[in-house]
């Protein structure tokens, strides 16, 4: 069997889209927080600090955030899109990420078109430098379908457009690397769960988790934090 999500629903790109595996599907858990809605997590701290290697297929700017480079959270989209399919959790009404750059988002969000998912993409800014607005987002999501398409991908999905994807800046505090203290009390509740997060990006999105679980008019149903394993001491 193909060794990448993409290359199982995307046969024709097994060999013009060269894959790097770095491990097995990340783990997803319920965090016992007490919210309304069932919180999960999907945790990709579990592949720790590195473990890349020397093997380099692609070259891509900082932050990762270019149209191929986004493709890894396609690709992780894919992953828990299996997940959902074995009954390792529900399907989320929303998927939380920290955007520093917008990769994750856009990757996401695009995965989560091809995969058929109904979840939403959840982005809480934490980067102040660039913009990252929905159409940002969405822009990048499309390049990246474009990419998928010149590779020889048969991807027959709408494009994106900016209401797919909701943005959010609450949650930034003075800019970036600002430690707020709703990030430092939903730090401090993730620990509660055994969740290691920080407060430039994992815990910001723990935050925006949090308060939007609260907020009924939004509409309920499972919420999955993405712990993308920032900085830490
Ligand atoms: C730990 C962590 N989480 C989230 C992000 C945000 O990802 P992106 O730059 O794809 O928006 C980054 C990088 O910026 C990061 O290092």
């Amino acid at each position: 069997m193909p060794d990448s999500q993409l290359h199982q629903r995307f046969p024709e790109l097994a060999t013009s889209l060269p894959f790097l595996r770095l491990g097995a599907a990340t783990p997803v858990r319920e965090l016992a927080l007490g919210t309304r809605n069932p919180l999960w997590c999907k945790d990709d701290g579990a592949y720790g600090d590195g473990g890349y290697g020397l093997r380099l297929p692609y070259y891509l700017p900082v932050g990762g955030s270019n149209p191929i480079g986004a493709l890894g959270y396609v690709e992780g989209a894919l992953e828990l899109a299996a997940q959902i399919a074995s009954g390792a959790l529900p399907e989320p009404a929303r998927v939380v990420t920290a955007v520093g750059s917008g990769g994750t988002a856009a990757g996401l969000a695009l995965g989560l078109r091809i995969a058929g998912l109904r979840t939403r993409v959840l982005g809480v800014v934490v980067n102040d430098t660039l913009p990252l607005d929905a159409p940002d987002i969405v822009a990048l999501a499309n390049r990246s379908a474009d990419v998928l398409r010149s590779r020889g991908a048969q991807l027959d999905i709408d494009p994106l457009r900016p209401d797919d994807v909701t943005m959010v800046r609450d949650w930034l505090g003075p800019g970036y690397g600002h430690e707020t203290p709703e990030a430092v009390t939903a730090r401090t509740r993730a620990a509660t769960a055994g969740l290691r997060l920080e407060t430039v990006y994992t815990a910001k999105g723990l935050a925006a988790a949090l308060d939007l679980d609260t907020r009924a008019n939004l509409g309920d149903g499972p919420l999955l934090l993405l712990n993308t394993y920032g900085p830490r001491p």
